[in-house]
């Protein structure tokens, strides 16, 4: 393993941030993992996948390690599920069109997601009426202060919207080194998201199929999303946030354009996007820090802007949108 030092993070975030890290190497298995997580132990460590959720304020003053543990293995399979184990370290999007290829379904609308398989169950990825949970088996995980790799369950994980133990309790205590998903061999769509079904027949599919709903997503994602390798970004900047429903009731009254989604809970669940839009920020740019222009939700460094000026409209974005409407938007993105 080579160990490098002062290297730029430049290539290594979507965002496209030009900070160092004091240390860097790559993993490809559990042994050398182990061997750099002790010889590191004095300094903080970060791993790595695709980089795709976090933005850099500064340079990394402790060891970053990239995971580039590799693999896909179907490990079981009975009359409705197969059950494939897959390293931290593959490209999830490569992984949902191996999962098409085969015919192996559950994976399709989350199509095109950057990032890396290590990466999705940290915060639950979710699009278009499906999050990672739904096809969740279990995952091993290297516990840095434990010495240990331990199995964790669906519930282990305590999934929530945008959440998971990774990003709470066990926040830089665990390594993800492999994720088993269970997939459906027997068709069971989820087109509940309106804009795939409005796709699905403009595009003229005649049949619905894990393939087509794959198409339609990468459709809606590429029209609305910018392409980080285009364009510096990390996806959604802020989470939906959710809020009880009797002030929904009256935020509605004012602003009958709103939108809003009930949660099982009885809460609302707003468009984070929709409020930052009518607070003027959409398209929104100063110096390479912008706000993209087809999705509020999105910040996107046009070249060389800093994690700090990146981070600064953010927050002018979270107080416009708290002076507005008296909600507290919340970050999505690692901010490091
Ligand atoms: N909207 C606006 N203005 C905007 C953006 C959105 O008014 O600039 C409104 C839309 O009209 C729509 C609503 O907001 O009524 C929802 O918009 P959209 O369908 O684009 O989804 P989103 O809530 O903005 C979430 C996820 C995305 C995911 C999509 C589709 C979060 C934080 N984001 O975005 O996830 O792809 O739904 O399921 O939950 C990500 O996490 O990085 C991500 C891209």
């Amino acid at each position: 393993m080579q160990i490098q030092q002062n290297i730029s993070l430049k290539q290594f975030n979507t965002f496209g941030i030009d900070v160092n890290a004091r240390y860097f190497s790559a993993f490809k298995n559990e042994d050398e993992l182990r061997e750099l997580t002790s010889a590191y132990a004095q300094m903080p460590i970060l791993v790595l996948g695709g980089g795709s959720n976090l933005l850099f304020t500064k340079d990394y003053e402790g060891i970053v390690l990239k995971n580039e543990m590799k693999g896909i293995t179907l490990v079981k399979e009975d009359a409705h599920y197969v059950y494939v184990k897959v390293g931290a370290g593959e490209n999830w999007h490569q992984f949902v069109q191996y999962c098409l290829q085969r015919n192996w379904q559950g994976v399709e609308n989350l199509s095109l997601i950057p990032g890396n398989v290590g990466a999705s169950p940290m915060q639950n990825i979710g699009a278009y009426g499906v999050e990672i949970k739904d096809v969740f088996e279990e995952l091993e995980a290297y516990l840095i202060n434990d010495n240990c790799v331990r199995v964790f369950s669906v519930n282990d994980c305590a999934f929530g919207y945008r959440e998971s133990i990774f990003k709470t309790k066990l926040k830089g205590q665990a390594i993800i080194l492999n994720v088993t998903f269970r997939l459906n061999k027997i068709p069971k769509y989820n087109v509940s998201y309106g804009a795939i079904e409005e796709e699905l027949s403009q595009m003229g599919a005649k049949e619905l199929t894990a393939k087509s709903i794959s198409l339609a997503v990468m459709n809606i994602r590429s029209s609305r999303l910018p392409n980080p390798l285009r364009l510096g970004n990390a996806g959604s900047f802020f989470k939906n946030p959710s809020i009880p429903f009797e002030k929904y009731d009256e935020l509605k009254k004012l602003n009958p354009s709103m939108p809003g989604y009930k949660n099982e809970n009885g809460s609302v669940k707003l468009a984070a996007g929709w409020l930052i839009e009518q607070c003027g920020w959409k398209g929104f740019r100063k110096g390479d820090a912008g706000c993209y222009a087809q999705q509020a939700l999105v910040l996107v460094n046009y070249g060389s802007a800093s994690g700090k000026e990146i981070y600064d409209l953010s927050e002018e974005i979270v107080q416009s949108v708290f002076k507005k409407y008296s909600i507290l938007l919340e970050r999505e993105v690692n901010i490091m």
